[in-house]
């Protein structure tokens, strides 16, 4: 996963932070898949590392991620931010690993759960007789 994770951060489209990220999910189905951050010109409409590897895993037909590989540079561990946070937890269960790495490895290692405590899930929006 790091292999992979340091390959896509290689690739990422930066010229405006010139901070590359790198992410990989690996998918239930045991497949990873890589992204990049992606800026733009008009700065909210930049993309995360972990956005674009979530649309890859979807794109591939698979929902459910098992865990997560991050990597930047810095001296600041880069974790991912509090919305790529909540789009991993679409996807993933508390107890996933997110693997926060640097370029010469996992620098730390905690849970969907740590980053996201008492998370809003796909859960919350799943109808009762109850509620309407
Ligand atoms: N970035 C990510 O790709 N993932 C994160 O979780 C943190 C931030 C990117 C967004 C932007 O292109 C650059 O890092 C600087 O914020």
């Amino acid at each position: 996963m790091f292999k992979q994770a340091k390959e896509a951060m290689a690739k990422a489209y930066a010229p405006y932070s010139q901070f590359q990220v790198g992410a990989v999910v690996r998918g239930g189905n045991g497949k990873l898949y890589a992204g990049c951050n992606v800026e733009n010109a008009a700065y909210p409409q930049g993309q995360c590392a972990e956005a674009s590897a979530i649309a890859h895993m979807i794109m591939d037909g698979e929902r459910v991620i098992e865990e997560v590989c991050v990597i930047g540079t810095g001296d600041a561990l880069v974790s991912p931010c509090g919305g790529c946070r909540q789009r991993i937890r679409e996807f993933a269960s508390d107890d996933v690993e997110i693997n926060i790495c640097g370029p010469e490895g996992v620098l730390k290692t905690v849970t969907l759960g740590e980053l996201l405590p008492l998370s809003f899930g796909p859960e919350n929006l799943v109808k009762s007789d109850n509620n309407g």
